[in-house]
């Protein structure tokens, strides 16, 4: 679809679990735009923290991490095998490492903390400067790109979400229950939607996508005819 040169950013907020990445991945592969994953970038420095003393007896302490800020470097590299970039924390690979349960169980408190998404927010815009990219979060269309052209808000019932969690881990032989699945989506809903700093919200002119009863192939003609509809003014 090239009826303009324009390039544009595409924002791509929701709930945990709605099936965001996968979305904006094939979105960015189609258009060749860069895809950026920012839970990934919160989970780096999750890893960060408990890879350096930040974290005792699970505990976070928070002003020890907010220290060491300055020292931690994110970035991204193309990884043609997943057909998307991985994340690295001072030029070493973390993607392998941050879906971890350890990571998992803090990278919500870690979010939470200002300073934190202060400086993610700022590489993301830096990331976002020429355009041309889809990028997925919670604050995406809200914070970091309020003037992006296209804002979808994806959503699904909260029991299509933890069932496509609960076959997911199962896939990955992990023992878990649906009954626990099903309450940590809604635990992780609540946290999302009332934390103080960039809740989760929809952008007053971000589009909502239920994708409860989708494909993927009827979420990406849905999506490709709003792209066009954006680059080639229709
Ligand atoms: O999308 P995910 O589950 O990988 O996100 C990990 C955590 O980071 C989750 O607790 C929400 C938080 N997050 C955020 O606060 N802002 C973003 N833009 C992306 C993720």
């Amino acid at each position: 679809m090239d009826c303009s040169n324009k390039k544009i950013i595409i924002a791509i907020d929701g709930y945990s679990s709605g099936g965001k990445s996968t979305f904006a991945r094939e979105i960015a592969a189609r258009l060749g735009y860069i895809f950026i994953d920012t839970g990934s970038m919160y989970r780096a420095v999750t890893l960060y923290a408990l890879d350096n003393g930040a974290v005792v007896g699970g505990v976070l302490d928070k002003d020890r991490l907010i220290g060491m800020l300055p020292d931690i470097g994110i970035g991204f590299k193309f990884n043609p095998e997943r057909g998307a970039s991985d994340v690295y924390v001072n030029g070493r690979n973390a993607e392998g490492r941050i879906r971890s349960i350890e990571v998992s169980g803090l990278v919500s408190e870690v979010s939470s903390i200002p300073e934190v998404r202060s400086k993610l927010v700022a590489i993301q815009q830096e990331l976002g400067r020429d355009r041309g990219v889809v990028m997925d979060g919670r604050d995406i269309g809200t914070v970091v790109f309020p003037d992006a052209e296209l804002k979808i808000f994806l959503t699904a019932d909260p029991s299509v979400r933890a069932r496509r969690r609960y076959d997911e881990l199962r896939a990955k032989g992990v023992e878990v229950t649906y009954e626990e699945i099903e309450r940590n989506v809604r635990e992780r809903d609540r946290a999302d939607e009332t934390r103080e700093v960039s809740p989760l919200r929809k952008a007053d002119d971000a589009i909502v996508l239920d994708n409860s009863r989708m494909t993927l192939d009827e979420q990406m003609v849905w999506v490709m005819d709003k792209v066009e509809e954006k680059l080639c003014g229709r």
